[in-house]
């Protein structure tokens, strides 16, 4: 499978890669032809002024010959000119080509230097030197040298070759790394993609960790855990969804049942308002708990807004403990408020009071008469602490770090005067930590429970 992330990054590479080999490959070519070419010229002129060193010893017929039989062996010509350019040797025969070049050469002017009078390799079918004789500082002749370019094409053809074949291989091996490394790069990704298809469609179970620590391997093991967290929100909604089921159908079923009973005939006058008095309770139940459950959806979707303002906690804690006193009065219970100083807390009073009173309505439900409860507040660095400590039946250990879930309770058996619906403690942490703060518990079966609550501390203006 070749899709067209992989198409696009294997293209740009290779069209880089072809650009920056194509220009040093045409470096490296064009400079070793042009080494080659000047070697070639360079031995030719370095042999036609040895042979006019030569002929300047000893410019005679004898010499002359020598050097004429000498080149007439070789691949090279040797034409000796005197010094008006009339043909004194010339070792091979002429073609028309050399009879340019000696044409072409100022005889009236006295050269002191060899030189190369012709270079053009590509077009011409030989290159040439003049390497001047001289005696005794008077110009006597020269010798031209020819080679033929053949020689030099036939090297240049075989770089040429040479360069095709390693441009050839370059260009497969750099498609082959290309191809390798563009899959090796998308092919994550690919399975990155499938595996969120998979998430879309309801399958959960994705999962990705790879060892890689770059880029591509934190999003694979982003996307595995948001794959869990999926999963357990899944979980966790599905859970919810029966216990509120179950708990909306247990007030309905008593109301149902009741009202059933009121229709009969044969119920009397105290039966009716004992029966009326359980429905009205009932239904008072179902509000709270439609209220509460709707207030969670509130804090769910962020729809509610927390006005912070600078409030002093011991008026906080005491309005709140006027609130619940005759509550307390009622079973018995003590309650006491200990602060020791009086500090602000940057809180929206309203909701804090609404945890307050939850922890301190839990409490009582859950002390026996003759039991004290006791709010304490503390202040550490810039924290407030508020402490709510009661001698009740406490929480058995590991049912503790449930508590804080939606409608979990305790006492699985809904009894009516304890009946609360299991929302109080998930609604006061959403509350305490929309305000940055945290909400625990500590207990102890038989001996009672304290719930904790940190809040930011207040500027204080006094
Ligand atoms: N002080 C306490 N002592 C003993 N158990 C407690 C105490 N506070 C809470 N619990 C247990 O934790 C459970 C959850 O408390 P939470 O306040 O969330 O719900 P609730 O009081 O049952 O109902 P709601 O507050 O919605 O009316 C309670 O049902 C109770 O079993
Ligand atoms: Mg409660």
């Amino acid at each position: 499978m070749f899709n067209k992330l992989s198409l696009k990054i294997g293209l740009l590479f290779f069209v880089f890669i072809l650009i920056i080999e194509a220009f040093l490959f045409s470096t490296l070519y064009f400079t070793l032809v042009d080494e080659r070419v000047e070697e070639v010229m360079e031995n030719l002129l370095a042999r036609g002024d040895t042979h006019s060193e030569v002929l300047e010893d000893s410019f005679e017929e004898m010499t002359l010959e020598h050097v004429g039989m000498m080149e007439a062996a070789t691949d090279f010509i040797a034409v000796i000119t005197d010094e008006t350019g009339e043909i004194l040797v010339n070792s091979d025969d002429l073609e028309p080509e050399m009879l340019t070049v000696l044409k072409h050469t100022d005889f009236a002017e006295m050269p002191i230097y060899s030189k190369i009078v012709e270079k053009d390799w590509q077009k011409k079918r030989y290159i040439a030197t003049d390497s001047p004789i001289t005696i005794h500082d008077e110009h006597a002749g020269h010798v031209f040298m020819f080679a033929p370019t053949k020689d030099i094409k036939r090297i240049v053809d075989h770089l040429k070759n040479q360069f095709l074949l390693v441009g050839i291989i370059t260009v497969v091996l750099t498609i082959v790394t290309i191809l390798l490394l563009s899959r090796i790069i998308t092919l994550p990704l690919i399975r990155m993609k499938e595996a969120t298809e998979q998430l879309s469609q309801g399958d959960n179970q994705v999962n990705l960790t790879s060892d890689r620590n770059d880029e591509l391997g934190e999003l694979a093991n982003a996307i595995t855990k948001l794959s869990t967290d999926l999963d357990r929100l899944k979980n966790a909604r599905n859970e919810f969804l029966s216990s509120i089921s179950h708990e909306l159908r247990t007030p309905l079923t008593y109301i149902k049942g009741y009202a059933d009973i009121l229709d009969r005939s044969d119920t009397t006058e105290r039966e009716r308002e004992e029966y009326m008095g359980i429905i009205r309770e009932e239904a008072a139940h179902l509000t709270v708990l439609v209220g509460n459950l709707f207030e969670l959806a509130k804090l769910d979707r962020n729809q509610f807004t927390i006005q912070k303002q600078d409030v002093s906690i011991v008026e906080l804690l005491t309005s709140v403990a006027v609130l619940v006193k005759p509550a307390f009065d009622d079973q018995e219970i003590e309650l006491s408020v200990n602060c020791e100083e009086d500090v602000p807390a940057s809180i929206d009073p309203e909701r804090i009071q609404q945890v307050l009173l939850n922890i301190l309505d839990n409490a009582r439900k859950h002390s026996f008469a003759g039991g004290r409860v006791t709010i304490e507040c503390r202040q550490e660095a810039g924290n407030i602490t508020i402490c709510i400590t009661d001698e009740g039946q406490g929480i058995p250990e590991e049912e503790l770090p449930f508590v804080f879930d939606r409608l979990y309770r305790v006492e699985k058996s809904r009894s009516r005067e304890r009946g609360g619906s299991g929302l109080g403690l998930a609604i006061a942490k959403e509350i305490v930590e929309s305000h940055g703060g945290q909400i625990w518990m500590d207990s102890q079966f038989g001996e009672g429970t304290a719930v904790t609550v940190q809040l930011k501390r207040g500027v204080d203006h006094s």
